[in-house]
């Protein structure tokens, strides 16, 4: 091969080794006001909802390689920003009923858990029966937690 053909890909290379530089936020705040649901909704949320919408983010291999981990920084901030079951205890009754809706609305749906999320983690594909257990306690009414 010729020379020309080298000089892009260890150009690109080396702009991947680069981008390794930039420091990522991987941050996990301490869990302050952790929503208290049922045991069997509480196991839902943890394995199809925790790594984005919470403080217990279990942060990926992948999310350590730039730029994955650009992209995957963005989702946790910006889904955290939206509900984050950590600080879930600090809405107020209605705020926190009006999420519980949007909870389900969202799986149902079909928009949560993000589908490239479910594709790099088969175990938060939510069965039938998982689904009737949010769906069930989005429903519950004005019962609150606390
Ligand atoms: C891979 C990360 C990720 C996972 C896992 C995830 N979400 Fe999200 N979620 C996001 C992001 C990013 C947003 C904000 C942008 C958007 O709405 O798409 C969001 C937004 C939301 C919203 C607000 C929607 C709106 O438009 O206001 C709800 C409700 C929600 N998610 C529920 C869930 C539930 C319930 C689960 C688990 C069954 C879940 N999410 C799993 C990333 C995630």
């Amino acid at each position: 091969m010729s020379k020309r053909v080298w000089v892009p890909v260890v150009g690109a290379f080396g702009v991947l080794v680069l981008i390794q530089l930039w420091p990522v936020e991987r941050a996990n705040p301490p869990v302050t006001a952790e929503i208290a649901a049922p045991p069997e909704v509480m196991e839902v949320l943890r394995v199809a909802c925790y790594d984005c919408h919470s403080n217990e983010t279990r942060w990926p291999w992948y999310g350590y390689v730039a730029p994955v981990s650009w992209l995957v920084a963005h989702d946790v901030n910006e889904a955290r920003e939206e509900l984050n079951f950590s600080e879930w205890g600090l809405l107020s009754a209605e705020d926190a009923a009006e999420l519980r809706e949007e909870v389900w609305e969202e799986v149902e749906e079909g928009e949560m858990p993000l589908r490239k999320y479910v594709w790099l983690h088969p175990e938060a594909r939510l069965s039938r029966e998982q689904r009737q257990v949010l769906q069930m306690w989005s429903g519950a009414g004005e019962q609150e937690e606390h």
